[in-house]
């Protein structure tokens, strides 16, 4: 049996939670670079409950899948395992413990969000609303930390006073938990105010469970800052949110690197673990910052692939070659879902489920990937009209199946059927997928593009 050790947040560099930065190549990066913790995004608990967990063998990582759209919602490998803590956004005992138990195996410390201001994690009764709500924050720290085998931390903000924000600490603290962080600013604080370095520092000397310092980016440009930042608020370890989503080479030992090394190490990892190109691009906007104004930059807003982002970096040879040999490997761009009443009866080997269409449907497992079209005028849909009015034909008539929350459709053009057999989020998508079949029959758009793109997965 594996002996697992037990994370320890004493004298740690921490790279923070950031909502859309925090996903696994900024996490592995972070790693690379000297961060000893990494937080990943704050995850929702709904979210997470309904997705299905799946070991990923062709990128080596597990993947807890959206069973209503197919989407990641979160990757994590092996290289983190020891390193990684799920942040979760939670205003329920019960479905906190559930996450916890779904992901325990996977991660090395779990953590409750009580300091997001957002309102939508306030009118969600989660993040910073926690503050105001102590006994709910307590039972679901406690809960967690009695239901759980890994470490149980929570992340806070302080509050208007010090003895308002020590008493807070003292009902956190008394769960058991091992460890808390800190932002040394209020909930209607904002990052131009100064972070309250001396409340941390009174904090840490209250409580006897490590306390981890968090707010300090706006003084910190070097690794240097961050033992100023700590040593300032006396706190066992630092959290770094926005200096390390600005420049990850912050945690090296030797020095800050260039931003296109960070670029193109990042990038790498992007690649290598199959991240969605809307959450890379994302995470490369914010290194780049103002430089996004440069001809580099502009030619980076356009790009909307993987391999088109790869390419303004020179790396879309290693972008190619990687896509080739996971789709080899059998990878699929988007997962396959399939609604569970329909699940033990139709699925194919291939996770296609042909029994319900009729036998006259021309029919591909074809993805409708939104991302690939910037323009109305290329979607599927909008071609296949302009196909039937240029050659006289009757209007398409879409016809949709609906079962679980998931479409799929079927499309009559010409006295024939085309479909697709995957199964869509929602109708439009449906609509759009079947379309996609029809006009690739048509011979508008050819199987080498579909595959490339990523819309067919079988
Ligand atoms: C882009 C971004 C996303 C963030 N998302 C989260 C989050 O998911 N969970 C969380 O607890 N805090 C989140 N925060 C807050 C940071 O973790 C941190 O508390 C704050 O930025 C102050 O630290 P800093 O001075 O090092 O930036 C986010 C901050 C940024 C800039």
């Amino acid at each position: 049996m594996e002996t697992v050790e037990r994370l320890n947040y004493e004298n740690k560099i921490i790279l923070a939670p950031m909502v859309r930065i925090g996903t696994l190549p900024m996490r592995l990066l972070a790693l690379e670079y000297g961060a000893d913790i990494v937080y990943t995004e704050e995850l929702i608990d709904w979210k997470l409950i309904r997705s299905v967990r799946r070991e990923n063998d062709v990128l080596g990582t597990v993947d807890f899948i959206d069973k209503t759209d197919g989407t990641v919602v979160f990757r994590t490998s092996r290289r983190e395992k020891k390193h990684v803590v799920l942040q979760i956004g939670t205003c329920d005992v019960s479905r906190a413990l559930k996450v916890g138990q779904m992901v325990e195996n996977d991660i090395a410390g779990i953590d409750v969000n009580m300091g997001c201001p957002k309102r939508f994690s306030i009118l969600g009764g989660m993040g910073a609303a926690l503050l105001e709500k102590p006994d709910k924050a307590k039972e679901i720290l406690e809960t967690l930390v009695n239901g759980l085998k890994i470490p149980v931390t929570c992340k806070i903000r302080v509050l208007s006073s010090l003895e308002k924000t020590l008493e807070l600490c003292d009902i956190l603290a008394s769960t058991g938990i091992s460890a808390i962080t800190v932002h040394g600013r209020t909930r209607d604080e904002r990052p131009q105010h100064p972070n309250r370095n001396d409340i941390l520092k009174k904090i840490a000397q209250h409580l006897s469970i490590p306390v981890i310092a968090n707010g300090g980016s706006r003084e910190i440009e070097k690794r240097s800052d961050i033992f100023k930042f700590k040593q300032e608020t006396g706190c066992s370890s630092v959290m770094i949110a926005r200096a390390a989503e600005w420049n990850c080479s912050i945690f090296r030992k030797d020095g800050l690197l260039p931003m296109d090394e960070i670029i193109t190490t990042y990038l790498k990892l992007a690649v290598d673990y199959d991240n969605a190109p809307t959450n890379t691009k994302y995470c490369i906007q914010n290194i780049l910052r103002d430089l996004q104004e440069s001809p580099l930059g502009k030619k980076f807003l356009d790009t909307q692939t993987l391999e088109q982002i790869c390419e303004v970096w020179n790396m879309d040879d290693y972008c190619r070659q990687k896509s080739k040999e996971y789709r080899e490997k059998g990878l699929m761009g988007r997962f396959q879902v399939v609604p569970e009443s329909f699940a033990m009866e139709t699925i194919n080997a291939n996770g296609s489920c042909k029994r319900k269409f009729d036998d006259d449907v021309t029919l591909m497992q074809c993805a409708f990937i939104r991302n690939n079209y910037t323009n109305d005028v290329d979607l599927p849909k909008t071609k296949l009209l302009k196909w039937v009015k240029e050659n006289r034909k009757k209007m398409p008539i879409y016809d949709t199946q609906h079962a679980d929350k998931l479409f799929r459709s079927i499309v009559s053009v010409d006295g024939r059927k085309y479909g697709s057999s995957f199964w869509e989020k929602n109708k439009k998508f449906a609509e759009q997928g079947a379309a996609l079949v029809c006009i690739s029959s048509l011979g508008l758009v050819d199987l080498e593009t579909l595959t490339k793109n990523g819309n067919i997965l079988a």
